[in-house]
């Protein structure tokens, strides 16, 4: 185990920038939200005000608005497409113009745990508690206009499982005409047969395209966008930090802030239950512009543990683990062996990614499943000794997959360690 935090520290020193880290050297050159407060976790173990610096560079770019974006372009690198010039969002320091899982919540919750002893830590907390909930409240405002308790997205891109089979039939409904001519540049830097299509890249810029001409007017776009999806992973997140920046409120006396969460985490809760399919026991997407629930056997089903969810839902999504356990070497695959559009190495259709086994073993001790998230952790640490550091692994093989060196998966091997 010394070995292994050794390593993966090596690796978040290696991709550290100074004040944010890169997710890999390459692939990913800028800032990414998620991986951002997921790395966090990471370096609180060895050094807490590295962590601490990864959260507060992410919101000292967060929008007027509340909304806290996917990249910050920190620095120009013309290896990733789209870079600053599509994006065109007229930031001081240009970012995307969409999000990402809000899982900041939950990491500054963990930073102040590890750190509680230090006033400066408190402080530090006390100045990211309103910006963490201001873009919570972004979400149910922008996100959920209809007041349903659940918050959509309006791009792939947004739910960090790029191109989840979840996505399939809205994508197909966003067009591709007037799409701007453009040449990609993550199949240098990774196997084109672990990324997603050219005919999903077409879709994803039609989309950036469009939210670019209504001036990334944030409370537009909802309206505006053909893809609009209630995600149960991404909803599971923003309950559980909404949960969780309730807890750190009461500790820092911001009653307000405090019951505001509660409420937005409690009402998420309820609705969450709209998403639950008998049939797949798991959680569904539901596709906004539809009204139909989207019959795909996906992680983001179960990533909705991570919200610590009744004793009975826990117990049903340990059993589906339990059941792709048996057609899979190594849980938790992002799509079901056994489902359509299954691909064992292409991103979110298939692989197992370290981020999400973290967040579901985590959700699934909370709910007393311990024997199941000892299996998923498990999985994770025999990925790692087999195949390395890497984005993402074959759940039939345990080959790596994507970048490598990668810094999230090895802020979880650390966090899963320590
Ligand atoms: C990518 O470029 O693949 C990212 O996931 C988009 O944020």
């Amino acid at each position: 185990h010394d070995t292994l935090i050794a390593e993966a520290r090596a690796i978040l020193r290696r991709n550290d920038r100074g004040a944010y880290t890169v997710p890999t050297h390459g692939l990913y050159p800028f800032q990414w939200n998620w991986d951002s407060a997921l790395t966090a976790l990471g370096f609180s173990h060895f050094d807490i005000d590295r962590a601490w610096t990864e959260i507060e560079t992410l919101f000292a770019h967060q929008w007027p608005d509340g909304m806290v974006p996917h990249i910050i372009f920190h620095q120009p690198d013309d290896g990733y497409f789209p870079g600053p010039e599509v994006w065109d969002t007229g930031r001081p320091v240009p970012t995307s113009g969409i999000t990402q899982p809000p899982v900041a919540g939950f990491a500054v919750r963990r930073l102040f745990e590890r750190s509680r002893s230090d006033p400066a830590a408190r402080e530090r907390a006390r100045r990211l508690l309103p910006r963490i909930h201001a873009w919570h409240e972004w979400f149910h405002r922008t996100r959920d206009p209809q007041g349903t308790g659940l918050v959509a997205i309006i791009h792939p891109w947004e739910s960090g499982r790029d191109n989840s089979v979840d996505w399939d039939a809205a994508l197909e409904r966003v067009p591709t005409e007037g799409v701007a001519a453009f040449r990609r540049r993550d199949t240098i830097h990774a196997d084109p047969a672990h990324r997603p299509t050219d005919e999903q890249y077409r879709r994803y810029i039609w989309l950036v395209q469009h939210f670019r001409n209504l001036n990334w007017d944030t409370a537009r776009l909802h309206e505006a966008s053909p893809f609009r999806i209630v995600d149960p992973g991404f909803n599971g997140i923003l309950i559980r930090s909404c949960s969780d920046l309730a807890e750190l409120a009461d500790e820092l006396g911001q009653s307000e802030i405090a019951a505001q969460s509660r409420a937005f985490a409690e009402r998420g809760r309820v609705a969450l239950e709209t998403l639950w399919d008998d049939d797949l026991g798991q959680y569904l997407c539901l596709d906004r512009a539809t009204g139909g629930h989207v019959k795909s056997a996906s992680v983001g089903g179960l990533l909705a543990a991570f919200a610590i969810l009744p004793r009975r839902r826990a117990g049903a999504i340990a059993e589906r683990v339990h059941r792709l356990a048996a057609r899979a070497r190594f849980v938790v695959p992002s799509h079901d062996p056994d489902a359509p559009g299954f691909d064992a190495r292409r991103y979110w259709r298939g692989p197992v990614w370290l981020i999400v086994n973290y967040m579901i073993a985590d959700g699934l001790v909370r709910s007393g499943e311990d024997a199941c998230a000892r299996s998923i952790l498990d999985d994770s640490l025999s990925l790692i000794a087999t195949g390395g550091f890497a984005e993402y692994y074959d759940p039939m093989t345990g080959a790596p997959c994507g970048g490598g060196h990668f810094t999230w998966t090895a802020a979880m091997v650390i966090e899963m360690l320590s």
